[in-house]
Parts: structure tokens; C-alpha cells; sequence
């Protein structure tokens, strides 16, 4: 098989000036982990790592970069899952980790469970060997002063930036590779001004991504409050079965449009290998491999 790897930097509405650092950033990604690919590197691995590339960069709301709750602190959410058995990790709410997507496949890999919360996803994290950063770290100029803006104005609402001039947003990933394996990862800093605790769509298997061979894997980036009441990401695998994948993708949009007037994005490979986009907000950052030589890298306008 051919591999495929596509990969998001959320759906929002980003301003023209970072139009640019938005869709080098998901080049990037997917220049960096295909030829990987090529090379043989399992659909995990490549997810993980893909993901890893977006969560280092602080264009995006995931690891640094990410958004400040409502007491101005970081909570990052997570998932990863594999396509061959339906297995996941996740983690959310933990606090002061670059890479909560690979504590996620800690998660799935090494303990009975799927999702950890919290302080025992952190101790999970340092047990497993993650360093703990300080705060600081994680924290841009851009956040904090963006987090000073909306502090104190009682008019904001969480899912406010979707639709407004401001640059951040979730990261995914989704592959196939060569033996035809699919998986799928997700990774955010969740909503600006949250509450303490919240948890988004993003760590929750079927909402935030899904990964099934029988079927195709999906990664999604939107309103969570939206995206966990269609369980997003599960219900276009299931149109996989039925549509072509970008009309699959619209219909599962139009889903989380028309059912709770949800905003966002997915990206997808079905179990045939072909890939899947579409979103409702401003605009979708992503980008994926069209053959060997090719990189595809978008910033699409609904
Ligand atoms: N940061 C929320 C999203 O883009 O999905
Ligand atoms: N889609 C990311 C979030 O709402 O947390």
C-alpha cells in the first residue's frame, strides 16, 4: 500500500497575517513524517509523531502555545488510537507537558485503561519517564495577552474564537501505512477561558478522533461542547461506508451544523486509503501527502 498521511492545525478563523505560519506548520509536519512512512514506519508511530511536530510549534492551541483557562493556567487534552483493534489512550486536563499525545499512547500501551485525568495522568506521565515543564514554558505572549483581553468581559463565550481574528486551534493527525493500518491522534489546549477541569471533545474516543481499518480514522478540531454531542469523528467513519470521503465529511458537518449548530473540522482517510475534509468554521488548516514528491498544505475557507 501506498501510505497516507494527513494532518490538521485546527478550524478557526485564523487572520490573514497568520495564514502562513499556520500552513508551514502542517507542511512541515507531514514533510518531516512521510517519508518515514515510506520507510515503514507504523500508522502509530507516524500519528504520535506528526502530532508531536504540532504540539511543538506555538502557532497551535496544543502543548505550547495552547489556550489559558479561566485562572489563567494550561490543560492540555489527548488521544490516540489504532485502527487494527480499536485500542486508545487518552489524557485530560494534565498540566506542564509538552507531548500529552504520547502520554496518551503511554495510556493505551502500558495500563488497563483508555483515559486518565488530571493528577494521575501526570503522575502516570513522570512514572513513565515525561519531564515536567514549568508553566512558563507552555505559555505564549499571545495567549497571555489574549487571556488578559477576554478575563474580564462578561459578553465572552468559549466558543467566541471560532469565529473571530484569533490564531489558535487543535492538532491532529491521521495515517494509513504501508500494511494498511490506520490510526489516529489528537491533541489541544482546549477552549480560551475555560472552566478549570473542563474536558473537550478531543480525549474522547469517537468525538476528538476515531481509527477503525474496517472502516477509517478521523481526527477533528472544533467547538467540543459541539463535536462530543455527534461523537464527530466516529459518525463520518460510519458515513465512510455509505459516501465518497469528502462528501462523507460534508455530511458529517452538516451533522454538527444542522443537529447542535456546532462549528468545525475533520480530516480523514477511509478504510480504502482516500482522503476526507470539510469544516463550517472561517477556515481549516491542513495538509497531506498526494504521493511521494507531493505535499498538499491548505488554509480552506468554508
Ligand atoms: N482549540 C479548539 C479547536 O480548535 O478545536
Ligand atoms: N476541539 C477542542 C476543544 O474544544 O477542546
Amino acid at each position: 500500500m501506498i501510505p497516507k498521511l494527513i494532518v490538521h492545525g485546527g478550524a478557526w478563523n485564523f487572520p490573514k497575517e497568520t495564514e502562513q505560519a499556520h500552513r508551514n506548520g502542517v507542511k512541515y509536519a507531514v514533510e518531516t513524517i512521510y517519508p518515514l512512512l515510506l520507510d515503514g514506519m507504523s500508522a502509530l508511530d507516524a500519528a504520535e509523531k506528526a502530532v508531536n511536530i504540532l504540539e511543538e510549534d506555538p502557532t497551535y492551541d496544543a502543548g505550547k502555545g495552547a489556550f489559558l483557562n479561566e485562572i489563567g493556567e494550561i490543560e492540555l487534552d489527548a488521544m490516540i488510537m489504532d485502527g487494527r483493534d480499536l485500542s486508545f489512550g487518552a489524557v485530560a486536563a494534565i498540566q506542564n507537558f509538552l507531548h500529552p499525545v504520547s502520554i496518551a499512547r503511554k495510556v493505551m500501551e502500558k495500563t488497563e485503561h483508555c483515559l486518565l485525568v488530571g493528577k494521575g495522568a501526570q503522575s502516570f506521565a513522570q512514572a513513565e519517564g515525561f519531564s515536567i515543564l514549568a508553566s512558563e514554558e507552555l505559555l505564549t505572549e499571545r495567549e497571555l495577552t489574549f487571556f488578559q483581553k477576554i478575563q474580564n468581559d462578561p459578553s465572552f463565550r468559549t466558543y467566541h474564537p471560532f469565529d473571530m481574528n484569533k490564531p489558535s486551534d487543535t492538532v491532529g493527525a491521521v495515517v494509513m501505512d504501508h500494511h494498511g493500518n490506520l490510526a489516529a491522534a489528537t491533541s489541544t489546549g482546549g477552549t480560551a477561558r475555560k472552566k478549570q477541569g473542563r474536558v473537550g471533545d478531543s480525549p474522547i474516543v469517537g468525538a476528538g478522533a476515531y481509527a477503525d481499518n474496517q472502516l477509517g480514522a478521523v481526527s477533528t478540531t472544533g467547538w467540543g461542547e459541539s463535536i462530543m454531542k455527534v461523537l464527530l469523528a466516529k459518525a463520518l467513519c460510519d458515513l465512510f461506508s455509505k459516501y465518497s470521503p469528502i462528501k462523507a465529511a460534508i455530511k458529517s458537518i452538516d451533522i454538527l451544523e444542522k443537529r447542535v449548530s456546532g462549528l468545525g473540522g475533520v480530516i480523514g482517510i477511509n478504510a480504502a486509503g482516500n482522503y476526507a475534509f470539510a469544516h463550517n468554521t472561517p477556515k481549516m488548516a491542513f495538509a497531506y501527502a498526494n504521493g511521494p514528491e507531493k505535499v498538499i498544505a491548505k488554509i480552506k475557507s468554508a
